[in-house]
């Protein structure tokens, strides 16, 4: 090849990878631990349809759910290191990470409804709770609702004396373990993707979950009953790696800002339905019993769990559980 062409082609073949570099999609890889058919597992598709339709491809999002990519511990670490960008924990896993004040949402009947819970995801308190986050190298995007919680085991939990002895699966967090101690049981702390076999094999006997989580999860195939006795809440905060986020280019991440805000509506939207379905399709089953428990029982569950709020008040602080406490008198409810 003459000199000249040779010019040319090498040229053009830099333009060419040029404008291919100039072009690659920004990569968010969303990782979590979830099934694909649950509040989460939706509003993480969806954020992703609106993600790439807003930044008109320039971000292209990689949604790896079911702890295909990383379990629970896992995942923060990787997102830390810049692994993954993206994940939507449950507030129950921020303890690890040093964040113990997440844990307020554990607490027992700390919510009286998603009113109350929305006024402080939505607030103040949500938007704090974000900032220490930040010197984790951590930013806090979005809130997403799952539910309230029910308890299963293979024997009828109604009241807190059949809890007496059980080993109950826990998510991460100190608020678990002293609500399952007040109850009589023993915890023990597992990662979400283990929980199945756990329960199947009698590593544990029972656990608490959402039942969007339960039903597609398959855990009812291994627990003969469940207690709708919505002790506790489970939700989500959308987080993303701070650096990853602050070195976006400002239009991206405004656009991806618009995305998010969309997608928690969807979230939000579909949470309590979601959980409905996924309890009428265990009943469905005919496998498993479920139990709702009358006042008296309810009564006896409070009275178990109200010591709870007073043993972690030095972990998660006082004023944070008064601020929460507040809200909810704030809308008449405590
Ligand atoms: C669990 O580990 O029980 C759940 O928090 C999993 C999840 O992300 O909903």
């Amino acid at each position: 090849m003459k000199l000249k062409s040779l010019v040319f082609a090498l040229s053009a073949a830099a333009i060419i990878a040029g404008n291919a570099c100039a072009q690659a999609p920004i990569l968010i890889k969303f990782s979590h631990v979830v099934a694909n058919d649950t509040p989460k597992g939706k509003a993480a598709e969806r954020f992703k349809e609106l993600a790439e339709k807003a930044t008109k491809g320039r971000v292209k999002v990689e949604v790896y759910p079911n702890s295909t990519l990383y379990k629970d511990k896992e995942e923060l670490e990787a997102l830390q290191l810049g692994a993954v960008q993206m994940l939507a924990p449950s507030l129950a896993k921020f303890g690890p990470l040093g964040v113990k004040e997440f844990e307020v949402f554990d607490l027992p009947y700390i919510f009286p409804s998603k009113e109350v819970l929305y006024r402080v995801t939505e607030g103040p308190i949500g938007k704090d709770l974000f900032k220490k986050l930040e010197p984790k190298g951590i930013t806090g995007l979005a809130y997403w609702d799952n539910g309230f919680k029910v308890m299963s085991a293979n024997k009828p939990l109604h009241v807190p004396a059949d809890f007496r002895g059980l080993k109950m699966r826990i998510q991460s967090s100190k608020v678990l373990d002293a609500q399952m101690r007040a109850l009589g049981a023993n915890p023990q702390v597992l990662a979400f993707s283990e929980v199945y076999q756990a329960l199947q094999t009698g590593v544990v006997d029972g656990t608490e979950n959402p039942p969007s989580n339960l039903y597609t999860q398959k855990m009812h195939e291994v627990q003969k009953h469940v207690t709708i006795s919505n002790h506790g809440y489970l939700g989500y905060a959308v987080i993303v790696n701070k650096k990853f986020w602050d070195g976006l280019p400002p239009d991206i991440r405004t656009a991806l800002e618009g995305a998010m805000k969309d997608a928690t509506k969807y979230a939000n939207a579909i949470a309590q339905q979601e959980n409905d379905a996924a309890l009428a399709a265990v009943q469905k089953t005919g496998k498993t019993t479920i139990y709702t428990l009358n006042d008296k029982e309810k009564a006896e569950w409070r009275k178990a769990l109200a010591p709870v709020q007073t043993q972690m008040a030095d972990r998660i602080g006082k004023d944070l559980i008064a601020a929460v406490n507040k809200e909810a008198a704030a809308l008449g409810q405590k």
